[in-house]
């Protein structure tokens, strides 16, 4: 049941992948939960508004169909909500989109970003916990990953909004004691994932008996984490936001910004991209016609996490499976594809 006396939780992207679990995850935890989202084509609207489906209605839910880069609109739904804690999981992903339309980056990534971060100082929020992204950590060779390394050599503008983000957050931080946290999602795949990932790209091109396109030639390694993982991962950190004490803090600079924190959350164990075909393959009884290509420009190589800060901080760590979240997967793919 939902507290009716409690400051909301705003959840922007409520209507994305992971946005969608995060404010289901709070709902059943009993807070009120404010949605954001502009519902965009960037993918199928139809899966976003599947997902919003199951969030309105719900006792304790409310949803603003809004654009993020709108600052007037930002602002009166920060004046109305005046919400305790922010996830702000709204953004423009994607790596490789980010080549055809660069200024869809600037305009969800930084300008609402800005937006996000303008309306939790307004409110005086207790907790912003926003999306960052692996992709930060560009073609470092120093694995695995971890939030002490210099990430000043991003190889795409997705990844550059990304590291911006932190940046902002950084001052805002500082400037105006916003207890801000940063969360490096690592490929992340499982039920009601995104149209535009491997997972589900390769398993439409298997049930279709489409070609899978392999690019580098299968040579890429990638830290799949499931989406059970990272709404847990994300609803454990927005609800417990940095103290003045900086004690628990994977951050660099406590003197200057004691509120500011940053942590990986992946699976902490790279799998080669044909093991990972090789699993899909397993667990959709089902073989991939496999189409080899070149490296993609602005892709990295690996992605790896080291998630150590976040088990010493929080005692979570990632656990589900590869072949356990690749079954669920499949499992929901064909539920609802068939349904459609
Ligand atoms: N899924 C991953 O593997 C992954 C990895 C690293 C980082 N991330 C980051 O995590 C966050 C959530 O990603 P996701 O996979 O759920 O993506 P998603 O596209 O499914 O969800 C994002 C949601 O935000 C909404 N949105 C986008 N621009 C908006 C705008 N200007 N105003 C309002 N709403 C807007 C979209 O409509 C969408 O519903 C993003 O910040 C993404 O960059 C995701």
């Amino acid at each position: 049941m939902a507290d009716q006396n409690s400051a909301p939780i705003l959840v922007t992207g409520a209507a994305g992948f992971i946005g969608f679990y995060v404010a289901r995850m709070l709902l059943d935890a009993g807070h009120l939960v404010v949605g954001v989202d502009n519902l965009n084509s960037y993918y199928d609207v139809n899966l976003k508004k599947a997902r919003l489906d199951q969030l309105v209605g719900r006792n304790g839910f409310a949803f603003h169909r809004a654009d993020i880069a709108d600052r007037q609109a930002i602002a009166r739904i920060f004046e109305d909500v005046r919400p305790s804690h922010v996830a702000h999981l709204a953004a423009q992903p994607g790596v490789r989109y980010s080549l055809e339309n660069p200024h869809a980056y600037i305009e969800s990534n930084i300008a609402g970003f800005m937006n996000i971060l303008e309306g939790c100082r307004a409110c005086g929020v207790a907790h912003l916990a926003y999306a960052s992204s692996s992709s930060v950590y560009g073609n470092s060779p120093d694995v695995p990953y971890s939030t002490d390394q210099n990430v000043d050599h991003p190889i795409s503008l997705y990844a550059a909004t990304k590291k911006s983000n932190e940046l902002m957050a950084h001052v805002y931080s500082h400037l105006w004691n916003i207890p801000t946290t940063g969360l490096r999602f690592f490929t992340v795949y499982g039920p009601w994932g995104r149209p535009d990932m491997a997972a589900y790209l390769f398993t439409r091109a298997i049930r279709e008996g489409k070609p899978i396109k392999i690019f580098n030639n299968g040579d890429l390694r990638r830290d799949f984490t499931y989406i059970d993982d990272i709404a847990t991962g994300v609803v454990k950190v927005l609800l417990s936001p940095p103290g003045e004490d900086g004690e628990q803090a994977a951050d660099r600079d406590r003197g200057v910004a004691p509120l500011y924190r940053l942590y990986n959350i992946g699976n902490s164990e790279p799998v080669d991209l044909m093991k990972m075909i090789e699993t899909l393959e397993k667990v959709a009884g089902q073989k991939a016609v496999k189409e080899y290509l070149p490296m993609q420009p602005g892709d990295v190589h690996e992605t790896f996490a080291d998630t150590s800060a976040l088990e010493r901080d929080f005692g979570f760590k990632v656990y589900t499976p590869l072949e356990e979240g690749l079954a669920a997967f499949v499992d929901w793919y064909d539920g609802y594809h068939a349904a459609k």
